[in-house]
């Protein structure tokens, strides 16, 4: 059976159940505390909870999740997908247990013809929470046999997301493979023979602080009993479709089957005779992996160094990584990408929509590593000859940061690299130098989003409801104190001094996001009370929290407060949003709609927008992105917003569809009607003319594959371009040229200091010689050795040192000759020692005069009997570096 078609029969069975089918959610949601969505039931918390009334009593959905905890699992078991479809229906207080227990085993027992997956009972096995005996009478009673269910702990059968939250007791169904995968005795004795399809919770308590699946407390009953299961489809279609593991099925395998073209290797262990696990490993990745990129990517997230992102980047290079070991040439992501959206866009239209921007997003992170990775792999190959040279068996955690630093690579490539090749890696020290890393890099606002990490206080006003946002049409409104919190604890009172967040009812300053910067402002009573705003921070998506120092009086929770927004602040901001809507849009009319946007961000008077490009843009790319957005500046369009749904949205073919969910209401921005639409919730001007100039700054790499265009905008663009023009008039009057004769006369300038350094440069090497001249005339002996050793002139560098001893040795003739020079260039001291055939022939080496001279200046170096060098940093020890050499040479040729 298809897993479309298994899909199907579950939705339809729910619904003639009397379940609502509700679309799934999309896998990233607004919760800093989960990463992606890992259970059908996560869109549904709130209803569990009764923080809301759900629309519906029950509810069926297939939910996309990602967990990657397991990653490390794929490819070696059978059944661990790091993206699957949780197929699930719910029961908001209306039917508990019984029905669930009923509901479950029709579909799964049900004859094919009947709508039902046709499983065989005896196949069936049903496992029950320890003292849950009303669950196990009520398997009975649906005509599971009793020797096939089994009673087992807090671990395996009690459900909770892992964080406060809803949870309770569970009971979960198993299929049984047969006797060829592993023993007799249910699912206690062998979970890869008897393989969990099924989790029916009884969700009917409420999950407090704790770790873990057992060591949490339990804070009471929730309001009414429900129900949440899931059946993993991936896993239903593997056993329905009778192949081996989730790798295999119909969704996945064509992947497979696409590695295998593209590398020329076989899959399948004993398909051409080998037994290679780690090979099919290998495939099994690209696929899973593939196919979880693909839908990430669809919802939004890009591959970046932190959270969502770096999970991202971590699974796609992951593909790229085994690809290439098993031999794949060069780019091979896109072919994987599109096999995935074939197989997977039946159930999801969006993903055939987004094709393109998805495959870009993917190639431009491989195109980014198959990079990172060719310079990487040197510094690494230097970095574990080192390590091994000096007898150790650990790669250092400097050597790993600064492959992940400046090379990119994922801490577990260079594990995995480091394992090929026989040595273990520092991971703590690793670590430890990331920490050091972000707190560097965390600035003020990381900081201000992290403190958001502790959403408990603002628990109540996110159940509440939204902050309504009246800031589109007002900058000043009347509002209500819902909260006062200081210190992070809630106060009924804030007085002057206090360091305050506020919760109102409505506002009309703008909350950070989408790029454009809070609005600054002001609270005030009519009791004389001000409340400075200084920063408007969202949380979980809906509540502003205003944050600002009281100024003056007191303010109180109840209170009827005057909010204004800073106009001046505004306008400038607006200005920048919409001047970043422009640019977006010339961007894409110049280089295509394969520059896909990475994230922006906007202030008054500056904008900057990243987007996915591979290389720099080519000056008349620059000049043309500028005119098409002075254009559009010029031509003084209106700008339109109108909130809508998503699909029509959609359907206008706005850009920016992702991270949406289903059903959400969308607000378009349109700027001269094809020209610019976007889904965002910012402020914008009334009509293009007012964003005023815009003024590229450049244009920039900050990071794999993306780019960065920097830009000032209205009155700054028009400074801007005043402080170049001042820069430009100063220039011309010292260098004495009209304006446009200033890059002719700058390029002569350059090219005649450059030919005065070459000729200068030679002088100084002539007057070297000459003076080492003299001391060649005069060599000191040692034994039949004529010895020249001191020090080079001043100002003689590394690099002319070699010329110079080269030189020198060959104006001492034939007679047995070792010459040798240090300087002290810098904080170095290079030196070089050069010995002629006849030396050599008394036994000299230069290589090893090199050697014991040295150590005196705090060096290494080394070379052959005829020239060597080396480089000390302690030019105080010339002195006895030119003694030990002399000692050196005396004790070769026996004087
Ligand atoms: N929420 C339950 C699970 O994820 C059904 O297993």
């Amino acid at each position: 059976m298809q897993t479309h078609e298994i899909r199907k029969r579950f939705t339809d069975h729910f619904v003639r159940n009397g379940h609502t089918e509700v679309p799934s959610a999309s896998l990233v949601l607004n919760d800093p505390n989960q990463l992606f969505v890992i259970a059908g039931m996560v869109p549904f918390v709130p209803f569990f909870l009764g923080q809301q009334t759900p629309p519906y009593q029950r509810a069926t959905s297939i939910q996309k999740c990602v967990r990657t905890l397991d990653i490390e699992e794929v490819g070696i078991t059978t059944r661990h997908n790091t993206f699957f479809q949780m197929a699930g229906n719910f029961s908001f207080g209306d039917y508990f247990k019984r029905d669930a227990i009923r509901f479950a085993w029709s579909l799964l027992t049900g004859p094919v013809d009947e709508g039902g997956f046709g499983i065989d009972p005896d196949r069936l096995w049903s496992t029950v929470y320890l003292d849950d005996d009303e669950a196990r009478d009520l398997w009975l009673e649906v005509g599971q046999v009793p020797e096939h269910i089994q009673r087992r702990g807090m671990k395996d059968n009690y459900w909770s997301m892992g964080i406060p939250g809803p949870c309770g007791p569970c009971s979960e169904i198993f299929y049984d493979r047969g006797p060829e995968y592993g023993a007799e005795g249910g699912p206690e004795a062998d979970e890869d023979r008897y393989i969990e399809i099924w989790n029916l919770v009884f969700m009917q308590n409420e999950r407090g602080k704790g770790l873990g699946k057992e060591k949490f407390e339990i804070l009471g009953e929730l309001p009414k009993k429900n129900i949440d299961t899931g059946m993993g489809i991936e896993r239903v279609a593997f056993l329905l479709q009778g192949v081996d593991n989730v790798y295999e099925t119909d969704l996945l395998r064509p992947v497979i089957d696409r590695a295998e073209e593209l590398t020329g290797k076989t899959y399948g262990r004993a398909a051409d005779g080998t037994d290679d696990a780690e090979r099919d490993r290998l495939f099994r990745v690209i696929a899973d992996h593939t196919r979880t990129a693909v839908m990430l990517i669809e919802d939004g997230v890009n591959p970046g160094n932190d959270g969502r992102g770096y999970v991202l980047r971590r699974l796609l290079r992951r593909v790229v990584r085994s690809a290439r070991l098993l031999g794949a040439p060069g780019e091979t992501i896109g072919a994987f990408v599109d096999t995935v959206i074939a197989t997977m866009s039946p159930s999801y239209p969006s993903l055939a929509d987004d094709a393109q921007r998805i495959r870009t997003v993917a190639a431009a992170e491989e195109a980014a590593f198959l990079k990172t990775l060719e310079q990487g792999t040197t510094l690494f190959g230097n970095a574990v000859d080192s390590t091994k040279a000096a007898g150790k068996a650990v790669l250092s955690g400097d050597d790993a940061f600064t492959l992940h630093d400046t090379y990119g690579f994922p801490i577990d490539l260079t594990l995995e690299m480091a394992s090929e090749a026989g040595l273990a890696v520092d991971e703590d020290g690793f670590r430890a130098l990331m920490a050091e890393q972000r707190q560097r890099a965390k600035d003020d606002s990381n900081a201000r989003k992290s403190a958001l990490a502790d959403l408990s206080v603002f628990r109540e006003f996110v159940d509440r409801g939204p902050t309504e946002f009246t800031g589109f049409d007002e900058l000043v409104s009347d509002a209500q104190v819902l909260g006062i919190i200081v210190g992070g604890q809630r106060v009924p009172v804030a007085r002057q001094g206090d360091d305050v967040e506020i919760v109102l009812d409505r506002s009309p300053l703008y909350a950070e996001a989408g790029g454009q910067l809070a609005d600054i402002g002001t609270i005030t009573t009519a009791a004389g009370a001000r409340v400075v705003i200084t920063d408007v921070q969202r949380v979980a998506k809906t509540v502003w929290r205003h944050q600002g120092t009281v100024a003056a009086g007191e303010v109180a929770e109840g209170d009827t407060v005057t909010v204004a927004a800073d106009p001046g602040h505004r306008h400038g901001s607006t200005q920048g949003h919409s001047g970043t809507h422009l640019v977006h849009a010339a961007l894409r009319q110049v280089l295509g709609p394969n520059a896909v946007q990475a994230g922006s961000l906007n202030r008054p008077g500056y904008l900057r927008f990243d987007f996915r490009w591979q290389g720099g843009l080519t000056e008349q790319q620059r000049a043309d992105i500028e005119d098409v957005t002075n254009a559009a500046v010029q031509a003084d369009y209106a700008v339109n917003t109108e909130v809508t749904d998503l699909d029509s949205a959609k359907k206008r073919g706005a850009m920016a569809l992702f991270g949406e969910n289903y059903g959400e209401r969308v607000r378009l921005v349109e700027i001269g009607g094809p020209f610019s639409l976007e889904l965002c919730g910012g402020t914008h001007v009334a009509s293009s003319g007012l964003v005023g100039p815009v003024t590229l700054l450049g244009e920039s790499s900050v990071g794999s594959g993306v780019r960065r265009v920097e830009a000032y905008v209205g009155l700054d663009a028009v400074n801007y371009l005043g402080r170049e023009r001042a820069l430009v008039s100063a220039l011309s009057s010292s260098l004495k040229v009209p304006a446009d004769e200033l890059p002719g006369r700058v390029e002569s300038m350059v090219t005649r200091l450059r030919d005065a350094e070459k000729e200068l440069e030679k002088l100084r090497a002539q007057a070297a010689l000459t003076a080492l001249s003299e001391l060649a005339a005069s060599p000191e002996r040692v034994g039949a050795v004529r010895l020249v050793a001191d020090r080079a002139p001043t100002g003689v560098t590394a690099g002319e040192l070699r010329g110079l001893v080269t030189q020198l040795k060959g104006r001492l003739g034939a007679e047995p000759a070792v010459i040798a020079l240090f300087a002290a260039d810098g904080d170095k001291v290079p030196f070089v020692i050069a010995a002629n055939a006849a030396a050599q022939d008394l036994g000299v080496r230069a290589g090893d005069l090199v050697k014991a001279a040295a150590p005196a200046v705090g060096g290494r170096g080394g070379g052959k009997a005829d020239l060597a060098q080396g480089a000390g940093t302690d030019a105080a020890g010339i002195d006895a570096a030119l003694a030990a050499l002399r000692g050196a040479v005396a004790s070769a040729v026996g004087a």
